[in-house]
């Protein structure tokens, strides 16, 4: 079996397209939807996520703010920050790019935010409203990937899902976004004993754990569907993924590449979590 590759760049395109569509009506009825990016200090990585989420707001039509600090901004001057960002009744969403220098405590900064503007889906309060399946903010990367899925008509009722991965943002979230889709769900971490084992049994395997090249063929039953939410930077200065693409391509029915997969889901997931934040905040 060769898989179909699921180009997570050509969906982003065509959702920011309707989303594009959807912001100009909203603004001929009044309603300008904001988001506001912080970034504290200059680490590479961090600002090239941010100018793709700016980039993706300009052209959905969204109007955004970057609000750039030194790495020795204080966790009270960032706090101070918020709360009147919280208050400015223009902003529909925050959104402080992480990861914060040591000084700052992150959870802190998390549960600052107004939930009502937490387009990130980070807050304790998005958090437990998710797994409760109340209406809410979802995280962007778990929500871009089950949209990926479903974009494909793939079933998830049912099914087993195998995440490779355990952080907050992205390994624990999916799994719980794919419980509320009714698969069974088994998580995998770097204290968990034969791995190949268990992702074996996976008939949706979900990687997000930050090592190149880590899953290969060897831990795919044939006709698995495998998402790859690795970014890792090669020795070349190259993207690639958690999964060895064209050794698991061979053995899958649908993989996602890196660069041009789960990544532009993420940015247009945010994008329209903002638009969410906008409607209901002019309900
Ligand atoms: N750093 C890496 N990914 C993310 C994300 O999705 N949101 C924020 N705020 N920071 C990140």
């Amino acid at each position: 079996m060769v898989a179909e590759v699921i180009y997570g760049d050509q969906l982003a395109a065509s959702l920011r397209e309707e989303m594009k569509e959807e912001v100009t009506k909203l603004k001929a009825s009044g309603i300008s939807p904001k988001l506001v990016v912080v970034l504290i200090g200059d680490d590479p990585a961090s600002k090239s996520y941010v100018s793709g989420k700016q980039k993706a707001a300009d052209f959905i039509g969204i109007d955004s703010e970057l609000i750039s600090l030194p790495s020795t901004t204080e966790e009270k001057s960032l706090l101070e920050l918020i709360e009147r960002l919280n208050n400015d009744q223009s902003v529909h969403g925050i959104l402080v790019q992480l990861p914060l220098p040591k000084q700052i405590n992150e959870q802190a900064i998390i549960e600052a935010i107004d939930p009502s503007k937490d387009v990130d889906g980070f807050h304790p309060i998005s958090i437990g409203r998710m797994l409760t399946q109340q209406e809410t903010f979802l995280p962007c990367t778990p929500y871009g990937i089950v949209t990926m899925l479903q974009s494909k008509n793939i079933d998830i009722a049912g099914k087993h899902a195998v995440i490779v991965g355990r952080s907050n943002i992205v390994g624990k979230p999916v799994g719980q976004l794919l419980l509320n889709e009714h698969a069974t769900v088994s998580y995998c971490h770097s204290r968990t004993k034969d791995l190949s084992a268990i992702t074996k049994q996976a008939d949706i395997l979900i990687v997000a754990v930050g090592r190149e090249k880590m899953i290969d063929a060897s831990f795919i039953k044939p006709g698995a569907v495998v998402i790859d939410v690795g970014v890792n930077r090669t020795n070349e200065g190259t993207l690639t993924g958690d999964v060895d693409f064209e050794s698991a391509k061979a053995v899958s029915s649908y993989i996602t590449p890196v660069p041009k997969g789960v990544g532009p889901m993420t940015i247009t997931m945010l994008m329209k979590n903002t638009i969410q934040a906008a409607k209901a905040h002019n309900k």
